[in-house]
């Protein structure tokens, strides 16, 4: 299977087959990724971060994926201190960029600016999460993440719990569960539920996604709990958020109520969403979930510029 030069904006750019070759890949790279094993592979290539929203997780894993296979990292994380404050636009930006570097990383709050740079750019392009629209590369490493626990995907049942309604990871993850044969509980507030397009992606998939209010009734029979953040950010009006902030929280209590392999997961940054209690039982995938971003990433940058690692 060849990604070479391939661009990655939507989850929806790759096939079953490719998802899963990359998830193959991924595993093979997890000795580098701990720094266990060493590689050159990518010495000589240059990856640009264009990071105009913050990031401490997709950009610094991005980064250290990077680095464990050998290449350069060149970007910037503060736009008002790039030629964009001057008026430049973002198809010049990238212009510019591409011919600097080999291939590019743009995470932006605007959705379908990951597919205009795509357009711009002729090395490949990877969404790193665009507004509230999607976060693929969040997918594969979560997508990952339950291969890796629970050894499959195709009938696993998953609640994926909040912000759906803002939540780009979800959006991209819900796609990507259905298509795989997951089972879907939507949980979300009724002002943050799933959008209906994506909830009618997943039925032409063959899913039939329950939407639900109640998390303890939800969470009963599931095999993963996906947590997500009220994306305060992406409110038009502040007293909306706070009709909604806390509704839902991960403690003890409530996990009293689960499967006991359940599994919690988060994309983090976390707020106030699972009690840090949780952190300390077996339940708690986040961590290493946040960790596996790096062999995701690794597997993606090698296959996307077509290098071979060994
Ligand atoms: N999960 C995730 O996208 O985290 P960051 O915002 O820290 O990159």
């Amino acid at each position: 299977m060849n990604l070479a030069g391939k661009d990655l904006v939507s989850i929806r750019d790759l096939t079953k087959d490719e998802i899963f070759f990359i998830l193959r890949k991924a595993d093979e790279m997890l000795p580098f990724a701990s720094g266990e094993k060493k590689t050159r592979a990518l010495e000589g290539k240059i990856l640009a971060t264009l990071f105009f929203e913050p990031s401490t997780r997709t950009k610094m894993s991005f980064e250290t994926a990077m680095h464990r296979l050998g290449g350069d990292v060149i970007g910037f994380s503060e736009p008002a201190m790039t030629s964009i404050k001057k008026g430049e636009t973002l198809a010049d930006t990238v212009k510019i960029v591409d011919s600097y570097s080999d291939i590019i990383v743009i995470r932006h709050s605007m959705e379908g600016a990951a597919r205009l740079a795509a357009e711009f750019a002729d090395s490949p392009v990877i969404n790193a999460g665009d507004g509230a629209g999607r976060h693929p590369t969040q997918c594969l490493l979560d997508l990952f993440t339950i291969m890796k626990e629970k050894k499959k995907i195709e009938g696993l049942k998953v609640a994926l719990v909040g912000d759906l309604r803002y939540g780009r990871t979800v959006h991209s993850l819900a796609y990507a569960l259905a298509l795989l044969g997951a089972e879907l509980v939507f949980v979300s507030p009724e002002s943050l539920k799933m959008p209906k397009e994506i909830v009618n992606d997943c039925k032409e998939l063959g899913a039939e996604p329950r939407s639900l209010t109640n998390l303890e009734r939800a969470i009963k029979d599931v095999d993963v709990i996906y947590v997500t953040r009220i994306q305060k950010e992406r409110f038009p009006d502040p007293t909306e958020y706070k009709k909604v902030v806390g509704s839902y929280k991960i403690d003890m209590d409530l996990l009293r109520h689960a499967k006991d392999d359940v599994i919690v997961m988060h994309p983090l940054p976390r707020v106030n969403e699972i009690d840090p209690e949780v952190d300390r039982t077996k339940h708690a995938l986040y961590f290493r979930q946040a960790f596996y971003g790096v062999p995701v990433r690794m597997a993606l940058l090698s296959l996307l510029l077509g290098v071979d690692v060994r």
